[in-house]
């Protein structure tokens, strides 16, 4: 039951994502280069990669930014996160909140 209300919360916290792909000329990130990772919910796979599913959204949003500048140091993460806008550091930080955790 639960599964389409987030789906949709998801939908929605992508929508603004989706609306500035056509302006925005850097390459758009998408849950989907996350999930390779991360799981497609949220539950990594991998053991050296934390789950993200249910976790805090204001750590989640405070650690993406901290890739984003340098300050939390990880290669990969430094890859995804350094061309992200607060916009997209925001609604991923809300979409993985919002999924249910293990
Ligand atoms: C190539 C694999 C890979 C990809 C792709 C990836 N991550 Fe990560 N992510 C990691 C690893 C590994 C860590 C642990 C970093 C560390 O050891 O400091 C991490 C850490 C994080 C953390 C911190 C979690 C915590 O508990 O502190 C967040 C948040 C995060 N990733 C979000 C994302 C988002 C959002 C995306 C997509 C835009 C993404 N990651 C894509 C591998 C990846």
């Amino acid at each position: 039951m639960r599964r389409p209300l987030l789906v949709a919360l998801a939908l929605v916290a992508l929508l603004p994502l989706a609306a500035r792909e056509a302006h925005a000329q850097k390459r758009p990130v998408s849950v989907e280069e996350c999930a390779a990772c991360h799981g497609p919910d949220g539950i990594a796979r991998d053991s050296e990669v934390p789950n993200l599913a249910g976790q805090n959204e204001r750590y989640l949003f405070n650690q993406i930014m901290a890739f984003h500048n340098g300050k939390r140091v990880h290669k990969e993460m430094r890859y995804m996160a350094r061309s992200m806008s607060v916009e997209e550091m925001a609604a991923l930080a809300a979409y993985y909140a919002a999924l249910p955790p293990r």
